[in-house]
């Protein structure tokens, strides 16, 4: 969760002891179990870049509106180059003792080029400081992970056009229904994954707002230009509202509950995956590279990751829910409560992409179709009785009459132990004289499949048209 190439918080280096950044007011030093307590810099550090462009923009409008001289401002940018090259090179030795990501890097400002460190604070204060680190952050991770999902999209396209024709049954209830193209089926998942993408650049749009300015929780007596700190920064707009600005959390809170939906979606395709998987099924076989043996039972290749995938969704899930009960009762503005949003927010990033990354790597690379086994399946079930009641119908015969017809032939092939299409024309002619020589056409599974040839059915044609669609949007998106 935290950055791997950081040098590790140290309890114990050489800040402790020294003063904190609000110490003036008390008589004693907190303890170090309090220190340690309050500390987020084990975690927050990982705002570091967000924090140091935050300062920077922060220093330059401070020195366009005459409050800070151009000589501190180039120290402060001379200083903050040093420190993030010591961040980025893993140098940086965070100190617990510092509390967090910002007094660490204020502290060691300060350290570096005296005075002009200590006129950076000017005008702001943690509370917006840390909303806009998150924000900024969080941005960036958005603007990473949106080509991400657009390249699994894709993924699902490459194979939907491989498999136009292929079929495999169509379930409800787990129960074979009717039949479908294996195009069809994975073009559902890229629809949902494609709302997901949605979401997300929806969520970025509120994300995109810089609380800067408004200080501690009421705004600053400076003479502040937030708009060229905002558009220094890339943000879209101001929060406006000082209070608000510092208190709510609703875009990390959206952001956990996009991830959610795109999880489940995730989650859902991966239980998919088990099951085609198993040998009962048998549609789809993983690659090696994807499974595992038992350490027990020789014959046995698990699907681990799509396991992994579904089961990782829990924590965001998870991480949704701490989010919100961490801000249904606080007063407003800013409570320390807020440190705790970073965490859930952190591990719903990393989760999210990581299981987005490995399922397109997946459906890419791991997975192939067992055709044969689909239409084994498809053929057992009786998934074009629907197809022979829509052709009593077209006959004349009302649908709830034809749905009985069916039925009852449904029962007698079922009790022979045959598919409806092994059964002679003159023995269904049995259950309906309106049964002619031509039911057979209707039977199969192609002209099932072909049939349904509307915006949005399963026929082959619009499988590559909706392909075609998916991959001219996900390229209008701006491509993985
Ligand atoms: N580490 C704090 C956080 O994550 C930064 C803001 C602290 N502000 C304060 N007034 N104590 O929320």
């Amino acid at each position: 969760m935290t950055d791997p190439k950081a040098a590790p918080a140290d309890p114990k280096d050489g800040s402790s002891g020294q003063a904190s950044a609000w110490s003036g007011r008390f008589a004693e030093p907190v303890s170090e179990r309090v220190a340690r307590f309050q500390a987020s810099v084990g975690f927050d550090r990982r705002l570091a870049e967000a924090d140091i462009d935050g300062s920077l923009a922060h220093a330059r409008m401070l020195t366009r509106v005459g409050v800070l001289s151009s000589g501190d401002l180039a120290a402060i940018e001379r200083g903050m180059a040093t420190l993030r090259e010591d961040i980025r090179a893993g140098r940086y030795a965070w100190s617990v003792a510092d509390e967090d990501v910002h007094f660490n890097i204020e502290k060691r400002l300060t350290a570096l080029v005296g005075d002009a460190g200590k006129r950076l604070h000017t005008g702001r204060s943690r509370n917006d400081q840390v909303a806009t680190d998150v924000r900024l952050w969080l941005r960036r991770e958005i603007d990473a992970l949106a080509p991400r999902l657009r390249a699994l999209r894709l993924a699902l396209v490459s194979l939907a056009e491989r498999h136009t024709d292929t079929i495999l049954p169509g379930y409800t209830h787990l129960q074979v229904a009717q039949p479908v193209t294996f195009g069809h089926h994975l073009l559902a998942y890229e629809a949902m994954f494609a709302r997901d993408s949605e979401r997300l650049a929806d969520c970025r749009r509120r994300v995109n707002r810089l609380p800067l300015g408004s200080a501690a929780l009421a705004g600053t007596s400076f003479p502040i230009d937030r708009e060229s700190v905002a558009r220094e920064l890339g943000f879209d707009s101001l929060c406006p509202n000082s209070l608000d600005a510092v208190a709510d959390r609703d875009f990390a809170i959206e952001f956990a509950a996009f991830a959610s939906i795109a999880m489940m979606h995730l989650s859902r395709f991966a239980e998919e995956l088990v099951l085609w998987s198993s040998p009962r099924f048998g549609f789809v076989r993983l690659s090696d590279r994807y499974c595992t043996g038992s350490s027990i039972m020789p014959q046995k290749k698990n699907p681990d990751v799509p396991e992994l995938v579904r089961g990782k969704s829990a924590r965001v899930f998870g991480h949704l829910a701490a989010l919100l009960v961490l801000m249904k009762a606080q007063p407003l503005t800013y409570n320390k409560d807020n440190q705790e949003d970073k965490e859930p927010l952190f591990d719903t990033v990393d989760t999210l992409v990581d299981c987005v990354e490995i399922t397109a790597d997946l459906v890419a690379n791991g997975l192939e179709a067992v055709p044969a086994r689909m239409r084994e399946a498809a053929s057992e079930g009786y998934a074009t009785a629907t197809d022979l009641a829509d052709y009593l119908v077209r006959k004349g015969l009302p649908f709830r009459d034809a749905h009985e017809v069916v039925a009852r032939a449904v029962r007698a092939a079922e009790s022979r132990g045959v598919d409806l299409a092994r059964l002679p024309a003159d023995e269904l002619a049995a259950y309906s004289p309106l049964i002619g020589a031509d039911v057979h056409d209707v039977l199969t599974l192609e002209g099932s499949v072909a049939s349904r040839d509307h915006p949005g059915g399963t026929a082959p044609r619009r499988v590559r048209e909706a392909a075609a669609a998916a991959r001219a949007a996900i390229a209008a998106e701006g491509g993985p």
